[in-house]
């Protein structure tokens, strides 16, 4: 019987009619009562009338009140509903059953009528203040979600201008860094690496070589070989990018990906001529993917090399100066020429 939508729901679950009436009359004027006599029409009823707390009695024909309270708990539509045994039966085995089979509190008879209303608003009270805990953790859990979406927007957008800004400096070699992103990121796929390592790869190697922004343009654009002090200049370039990063709170040390983006295993690179362990296994994978793409693009003082050359110089030095199975996957990857190196 429902007396109000608006009151809480209890369902009344005991076979004796006289119990479920003076249950009734007292608590009615408070809660909306729903009630049944058996095990299975109780459990079909509880499916319907959704009750935020159960009354349940043990000692029932056809089905007792602990099956009740086991079929009910293990069932995840209605497990959380907090249940209540009313019973006669008070052995410390039969109230240590009731609380082992999932109860949330255990009511001998004889009982108050004020017992059991007290103890009813206050299980109902503490449902509803975790319940409205949980609502407020998950609104804040979509606000901090939204806001790291946000968060990674700006730093994709800083990433974005960072990149464009020095191809600005050097419309030479437009689009390097996306094409070294690129490829150097399909790399790190293929090597199983984390998606934190992944990204961590994508973000540094749109920004590698962002150290050339102190490079003079007509060093950076001029046609024909480097001169030696030409290349020196361009030499700074990975300590340039590394000082321009090193505060940018990344998760990752991006920074020092970009200084050691010209590292070799033979310690013959530079700035700090690491070698070996010494690199980062992402600044391994940049230089591959460096040497591949400049390689097989027109340079202001050469024009592309080719597939063919550029995977000579791969081998000759893959172990040497390139780490080896970065070499057999970036080659996997350009060897038929088909590869694409722009984002899709
Ligand atoms: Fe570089
Ligand atoms: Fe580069």
């Amino acid at each position: 019987m429902i007396i109000s939508n608006k009151k809480p729901i209890l369902l009344i679950i005991d076979d004796n009619h006289l119990n479920v009436e003076t249950l009734t009359d007292y608590l009615e004027t408070e809660y909306q009562i729903y009630s049944a006599l058996t095990g299975p029409d109780a459990l079909s009823l509880v499916n319907d009338c959704h009750p935020d707390l159960i009354l349940l009695d043990i000692m029932m024909p056809f089905m007792d009140g602990f099956e009740i309270c086991r079929r009910l708990k293990t069932d995840p539509a209605v497990a959380d509903i907090p249940v209540i045994f009313i019973t006669g039966k008070g052995d410390e085995a039969d109230i240590t059953q009731g609380f082992n089979m999932g109860a949330i509190d255990y009511i001998t008879k004889p009982f108050h009528m004020s017992e059991i209303r007290t103890r009813v608003d206050n299980h109902l009270n503490f449902r509803y203040t975790n319940e409205n805990i949980r609502q407020r953790n998950m609104i804040l859990e979509q606000r901090v979600q939204e806001k790291n979406a946000d968060i990674k927007k700006m730093l994709e957008a800083t990433i974005s201008a960072m990149s464009q800004m020095f191809e600005n400096n050097d419309p030479s070699t437009a689009g390097h860094q996306q094409r070294v992103a690129k490829l150097a990121t399909d790399i790190a796929k293929a090597m199983n690496l984390s998606e934190s390592q992944i990204e961590s790869i994508r973000i540094a190697g749109l920004i590698h070589d962002i150290g050339k922004i102190r490079v003079p343009d007509a060093i950076l654009s001029r046609p024909g070989p480097l001169l030696a002090s030409e290349f020196e200049l361009i030499r700074i370039h990975p300590q340039v990018g590394y000082d321009l990063v090193k505060h940018i709170p990344f998760p990752w040390p991006v920074a020092e990906f970009i200084l050691q983006h010209h590292e070799k295993l033979d310690g013959s690179g530079y700035p700090l001529k690491l070698n070996g362990d010494q690199i980062h296994l992402e600044s391994k994978i940049l230089c591959v993917a460096d040497v591949a793409e400049a390689m097989t693009s027109h340079r202001p003082y050469r024009p592309a090399l080719g597939i063919d050359i550029t995977e000579g110089e791969l081998i000759k030095n893959k172990n040497i100066l390139f780490d080896p199975q970065v070499v057999d996957i970036c080659m996997s990857f350009i060897s038929n020429n088909s590869y694409n190196f722009d984002w899709e």
